[in-house]
This record gives C-alpha cells, structure tokens and sequence, in this order.
C-alpha cells in the first residue's frame, strides 16, 4: 500500500511536469509571413528533469478537423532546437519565448499551432515526449 501510495506521488510528479503554451492565446489571428511569439511554460521540476528538444510546427487543417495526435507528424517544423525554460519577471513558472515565421503558404481558416517536446525524467532518467497545442484563426 505504501509503495503504491509513493509510485503514484512519483507518477504524479513527473505528470505535473508538463510544458504549456501559454501564447499566442486560442483565436489568435495569424497572418502568412507573420512573425509570432510562442510562450511556452514548464512547471517547476520536484524531481531532475533534462529537456531535450523542441519541436514547434505548423498544422494546416483550415477547412478541415485538425489533427488530435500530433504523434502522427508535426507538417511544417518553424523551430526545432533546444527548450531553456528559465524564471522571469512576473509570478510565472519557468518560461522561453520563441519567436517563428508563420509559413506563406498556410490556408485560411483555423490552424494549429502544435509542439512537441522530448525530455528525460526522474532519477531512472525515463524518457517521454509530451505535446501541446493551440488554435489559431488565419484571415
Ligand atoms: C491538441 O490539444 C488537445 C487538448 O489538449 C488534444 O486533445 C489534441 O489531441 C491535441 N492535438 C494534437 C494534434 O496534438
Ligand atoms: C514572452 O512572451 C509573452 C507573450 O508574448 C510576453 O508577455 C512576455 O513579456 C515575454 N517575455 C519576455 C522575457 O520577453
């Protein structure tokens, strides 16, 4: 009962370490060629966590439903590199900002923005890949 008790503590405090997206907001009007700022946000870590790599990419789903599992290909990649979430000014967790160029050729209509995001947890250094996404509107 107690090593229950302490796996799902374990569970649940590498589950709480999750990235957020934070900005642009959903409904966010993007324009092609536009460049925009994603926020992204990682929940103080209890236990060790090594981040390493982002990938922040571009779903093209106007006039359709977007996709519900970014596992199954992120598209267009705007940035793929290293995620650096560190305290900045404010009551935020760690945090960075990336700024990415909306692709030209994007439709109109409601896109996503979506990343993906590997890291390794724990002491046992288990690896995962979290997602995250937001909706945006293109004019
Ligand atoms: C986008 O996020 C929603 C809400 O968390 C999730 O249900 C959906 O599967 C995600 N879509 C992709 C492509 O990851
Ligand atoms: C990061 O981006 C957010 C949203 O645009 C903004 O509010 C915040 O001031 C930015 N932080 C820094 C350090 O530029």
């Amino acid at each position: 009962m107690k090593l229950l008790l302490f796996l799902s503590t374990l569970f649940l405090a590498a589950f709480s370490q999750r990235i957020a997206l934070f900005s642009p907001p959903t409904g966010t009007e993007v324009s092609p060629g536009q460049d925009v700022t994603v926020q992204l946000v990682f929940g103080n870590s209890l236990t060790g966590v090594q981040h390493l790599n982002l990938v922040i990419s571009m779903l093209d789903c106007a006039g359709t439903a977007c996709p519900t599992d970014a596992g199954s290909g992120l598209e267009t990649p705007l940035f793929v590199g290293n995620f650096t979430p560190v305290f900045q000014s404010g009551n935020l967790p760690p945090y960075e900002n990336f700024t990415v160029t909306i692709p030209e050729t994007l439709s109109t209509g409601t896109n996503m923005i979506t990343v993906a995001h590997s890291l390794l947890v724990g002491v046992s250094e288990m690896p995962i890949v979290q997602y995250t996404n937001v909706t945006v509107s293109t004019p």
